[in-house]
């Protein structure tokens, strides 16, 4: 091969290394084999061998290259490496949004909410398109030069995606060690007798103070990447911009996050962010939440440490001690199963507790739970309680330790059907589709008040109808009859009438309430929301690539994954079909599709000196729920300017321009009528 030859196969091999690399370690859609992938680059490597005058700082070849660092060289960060300041409820989270709201007077205001990772902060400097430097935060001002261990990291791209780089580009965020990768890294540590990391977030940070890049390479460290430092060339106009840029440079960024417009929405969505913790391949300690527009950022500006504009949400942790009494074996509505901690009733932020999640069999290991502990029970916010260790001195002699799989015969507790795991998985799984457990949960779940809102069919109800086997799936519930209710065990022929005109009238309930009725994994009620209104029926939400579903306004790519997934199961669509032929809508209402639909739907608002009955913030919902828009300068196309004391010159403004002026007594009948 002649040197041109070879420069132009290393050009091509770098170029599909990288490609491939982007595919694995960021979008997590691999579209070639690790043979595949590993023959791409042996053969870069035997070129370079032959041309080492070929070799470049930026080829993938060259990630862990160079010799160990003695101590690492201070950064300088050009614009600061700010902390957060923390919130731990909703109420100081509400304060939050007050001070935002008093400091930004009439305006609206949009928050993004976002994982708060559990790693390590670190800068990504790109000069003219390449990495430059790579650092950890340090004292804010100045940190340590970690670049040789950061080019290890294969989620970060040595050079930006883009044909035209900007001069400078520092993008910020952390880097954390996936939990499954902790747990190898720790078992290989204890096999080999060496010293075990306490957590995630203790394994990354040794990890990357290591003077060896050779060993940081080995380490499974990932990153997610929320925002910029020092930036020329390129100009935003919000947050989500700036994520939207980080990604199609070829970062990874949060997989999950959401706009909200007030605190309730705010919380709504940590909630949501809470269901799917689980699912996140890192720790998270909480949500960070942001105003969005860069422009009320700089308005909003910074207090000595912290920015005014974002605020974390940390979840609280509060522990109580109580006795395992036993282990039983759920299914859960994907067939998961998961093992429940029979606890010794006991009082734990604000209620009775007498069941704990145990997670999965690993965890069980882990902690070393046995039958007869006394153990610490904690609970997150509002999500179940979990347990969390043992209380080793407590341990009685006849504590008995648990085998997950010799405790339900190797068999669904359920249904009595082989159970698989996954090795990349930590659940055991029931392998039958058709499992009545996973049934129960699902019409549960699509009875419940909060989806299709069907009276009367409970867990008592819902346990009998799949016990007789009168339905097999959730469309069945529409098929039975008077009849076949009124004969099942306590169940009058009133009730029976009763429950029968519930499932009827639930068939014309909004399609938000069918979309999430159906259980896809990771729909929560906003998304559902927000699909009905995105996509109008059930039939274009079903055909919807992913792409198309990333387009809706707050899918991120794990859910536009899953809801992909959902319809392109066979199942899954059948049931679809005999909810179409059920008579079931399955199509938005006028009112569902439109954002703001209401009575003061095109109205615009201001609101201007100090409100003494609503804060802000509760008038701007009051008149976006009805449709309404709230600005923050009056002009000729404003409404109505709600006035509160002290007004000053938008009311002279708005007199000026013959603008209704409502004061708060006004504003509170006009909200009324
Ligand atoms: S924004 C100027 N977003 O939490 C504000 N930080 O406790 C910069 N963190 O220093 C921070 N996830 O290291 C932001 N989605 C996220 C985050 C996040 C984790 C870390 C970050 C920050 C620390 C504050």
């Amino acid at each position: 091969m002649t040197r041109a030859q070879a420069e132009k196969r290393i050009r091509e091999l770098r170029d599909q290394i990288r490609e491939h690399d982007h595919r694995y370690y960021v979008l997590a859609q691999p579209v070639i084999t690790d043979q595949e992938y590993d023959k791409l680059y042996a053969e870069l490597k035997k070129l370079e061998q032959e041309f080492p005058d070929l070799v470049t700082h930026d080829s993938p070849t060259q990630r862990a290259g160079g010799e160990p660092a003695k101590e690492f060289r201070p950064v300088h960060h050009a614009v600061a490496m700010m902390s957060l300041d923390n919130t731990y409820n909703p109420d100081e989270l509400r304060e939050f949004c007050e001070r935002v709201a008093r400091l930004l007077p009439g305006e609206t205001v949009e928050y993004c909410v976002e994982p708060k990772i559990d790693g390590l902060a670190v800068t990504l400097r790109y000069e003219r398109g390449e990495l430059a430097v790579g650092a950890t935060r340090g004292d804010g001002a100045t940190g340590d030069d970690i670049t040789a261990n950061l080019r290890t990291i294969r989620a970060i791209p040595l050079r930006l995606h883009t044909a035209k780089p900007p001069p400078v580009f520092e993008a910020r965020g952390e880097v954390y060690m996936a939990v499954e990768g902790f747990r190898k890294l720790n078992a290989a540590r204890e096999k080999a007798g060496e010293q075990l990391f306490a957590n995630p977030r203790n394994a990354a940070a040794g990890s990357l103070k290591q003077l060896d890049p050779k060993i940081v390479a080995q380490r499974p460290l990932g990153t997610v990447l929320y925002g910029i430092g020092a930036v020329e060339g390129i100009g935003f106009k919000t947050h989500r911009e700036v994520i939207e840029q980080l990604k199609a440079f070829g970062f990874p960024t949060p997989p999950l996050w959401w706009l909200a417009h007030n605190h309730e929405e705010i919380l709504s969505h940590i909630a949501e962010l809470q269901q799917h913790e689980a699912q996140l391949p890192f720790e998270i300690d909480g949500a960070v939440i942001k105003v969005n527009s860069l422009d009320q950022q700089r308005r909003l500006g910074l207090t000595a440490k912290a920015p005014r504009w974002a605020i974390a949400y940390k979840y609280s942790h509060e522990q109580a001690e109580t006795l395992l009494e036993d282990i039983l074996v759920q299914v859960g509505r994907t067939g998961n199963l998961t093992p429940v901690a029979v606890l010794k009733p006991v009082f734990l932020a604000g209620s009775t507790i007498s069941r704990a999640t145990l997670h999965n069999e690993d965890e069980i290991k882990r902690k070393d739970i046995r039958v007869g502990d006394t153990v610490i029970i904690e609970k997150a916010g509002e999500v179940i309680p979990a347990v969390v260790s043992v209380v080793q001195e407590k341990r009685p002699r006849s504590a008995k330790s648990f085998d997950f799989v010799a405790h339900i015969h190797g068999k669904c507790p359920e249904c009595g059907s082989p159970i698989r795991r996954d090795p990349e998985q930590v659940a055991w799984r029931c392998e039958n589709i058709s499992c009545p457990a996973q049934l129960k949960r699902a019409l549960e779940h699509f009875a419940h008040r909060g989806t299709m809102d069907i009276e009367g069919l409970g867990e008592v109800l819902v346990n009998q109808l799949v016990d007789q086997k009168l339905v097999r799936d959730i469309a069945d519930i529409y098929s039975l009859t008077v009849a076949q209710l009124a004969a099942l065990e306590r169940m009058g022929e009133k009730s029976a009438h009763n429950v029968h005109d519930a499932i009827q009238t639930s068939k014309a309930r909004e399609l938000w309430r069918v979309i999430m009725g159906l259980g896809i994994l990771h729909v929560g009620s906003q998304a559902a929301k927000t699909l009905a209104r995105h996509f109008g029926s059930l039939d274009t939400l079903a055909a919807a690539t992913p792409e198309q579903l990333m387009e809706a306004e707050d899918i991120g790519e794990v859910m536009a994954a899953s809801i992909h997934e959902f319809f392109r199961n066979n199942r899954n669509r059948e049931v679809v079909e005999k909810l179409r032929r059920a008579g079931v809508n399955l199509e938005a209402a006028a009112a569902e599709r439109k954002t703001a639909a209401g009575a003061w739907s095109g109205k615009t608002f201001v609101l201007t000196g100090a409100l003494g009955k609503f804060t802000r913030e509760d008038a701007t919902r009051l008149i976006e729920e009805r449709g309404g828009k709230v600005s923050g300068s009056v002009s000729k196309k404003t409404d109505f300017v709600v006035v509160g004391a002290d007004a000053g010159s938008k009311l002279d403004k708005a007199r000026q321009l013959g603008i209704k002026v409502l004061n708060e007594e006004e504003f509170e009948k006009l909200l009324k009528s």
